[in-house]
């Protein structure tokens, strides 16, 4: 976890209809600034119950859409029209019905699929090794992908999403990371393959903190009474290190909560109204910034110190 990084910033919204339209002016406002400030926009996006809640974009009248560069924070090993596909889900919520080049979404290569795979994607392999060997070239191919995208403007080790949107599992898992996994610790490679997902289907690939950390910002969004306790966990004790507290972009990065009052039932964390705010890099914000920041982190140490 980068030292440097700033404090999550939580929203809550009364119920989620309230949070889809904020969240759409977030994603809305970050592709306003990133094209302003880099030409393009940069994004990648969960599964889970994640593209539901976009589904309010397709609708949105202020998007660049040609300047759109999507890809998936992680991916299912299954075809690009099967229900688990990540891909799939999000095509059907938005993606489908906007004015997007198809080019310009980057999914996991179908083509590098064994015929077992191609046969029954979700019927757990056979041959470990053939599956191992075929998970790690999706991984790599889809690295690869993520190279072509950001090395030519950025000579950074890492990439620099503009915006990750994420979800938060049950375990405390984001991406296809999950809790007490080998991945917690990668630091070089940007995307990896997960071959035993304890959520279904287990053949996954997903990208690593090394990328995580250093987008310009990660927003999560939870929703539900069922995330109450992980929720309160994920914020109030970051130290347990579950993975999605291990998700702190370093500065100028930022990371920010959409949740829900269900959700947020049994926070101590403070919350904040949604309001935008820019990162370090806009001109003339930095005091505004600071000044945010530095009220966050009161109450923060508020909370904290209110528990010891
Ligand atoms: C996946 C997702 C995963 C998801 C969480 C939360 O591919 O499984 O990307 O990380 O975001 O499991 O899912 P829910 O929002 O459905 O609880």
């Amino acid at each position: 976890m980068p030292g440097s990084a700033a404090a999550p910033v939580v929203y809550t919204f009364p119920a989620v209809p309230a949070l889809q339209e904020s969240l759409a002016n977030f994603i809305v406002k970050a592709q306003t600034d990133a094209i302003a400030k880099r030409g393009r926009f940069t994004i990648a996006l969960s599964g889970g119950s994640l593209p539901n809640n976009l589904s309010p974009l397709a609708e949105h009248k202020d998007i660049q859409w040609d300047k759109w560069h999507v890809f998936f924070s992680d991916e299912r090993i299954v075809p690009l029209d099967h229900a688990d596909s990540n891909y799939a889900a999000c095509a059907k919520a938005f993606l489908d019905h906007v004015p997007i080049k198809r080019e310009q979404i980057h999914t996991i290569d179908v083509s590098l699929f064994t015929d077992e795979t191609k046969a029954d994607p979700t019927a757990g392999p056979k041959d470990a090794d053939k599956a191992e060997e075929e998970a790690v070239e999706i991984a790599d191919e889809y690295e690869k992908q993520l190279v072509g995208c950001f090395a030519a403007g950025n000579s950074a080790r890492y990439p620099t999403f503009d915006l990750i949107l994420l979800g938060m599992g049950p375990d405390g898992h984001t991406c296809s990371l999950f809790p007490g996994h080998e991945l917690l610790s990668e630091s070089s490679r940007w995307v990896a393959e997960v071959q035993d997902s304890p959520k279904p289907p287990n053949r996954r690939i997903t990208l690593t903190y090394p990328v995580l950390n250093h987008a310009f910002r990660c927003a999560f969004v939870a929703a539900g009474e069922g995330k109450q306790d992980m929720l309160a966990n994920i914020l109030d004790r970051p130290e347990d290190g579950l993975p999605c507290s291990r998700v702190r972009p370093a500065a100028p990065g930022l990371v920010f909560w959409f949740v829900d009052e269900a959700a947020a039932k049994k926070l101590n964390y403070p919350a904040t109204e949604y309001k935008w705010i820019e990162d370090d890099d806009m001109q003339g914000s930095e005091d505004a910034i600071a000044a945010e920041r530095k009220k966050m982190k009161a109450e923060v140490d508020a909370v904290v110190k209110s528990h010891q």
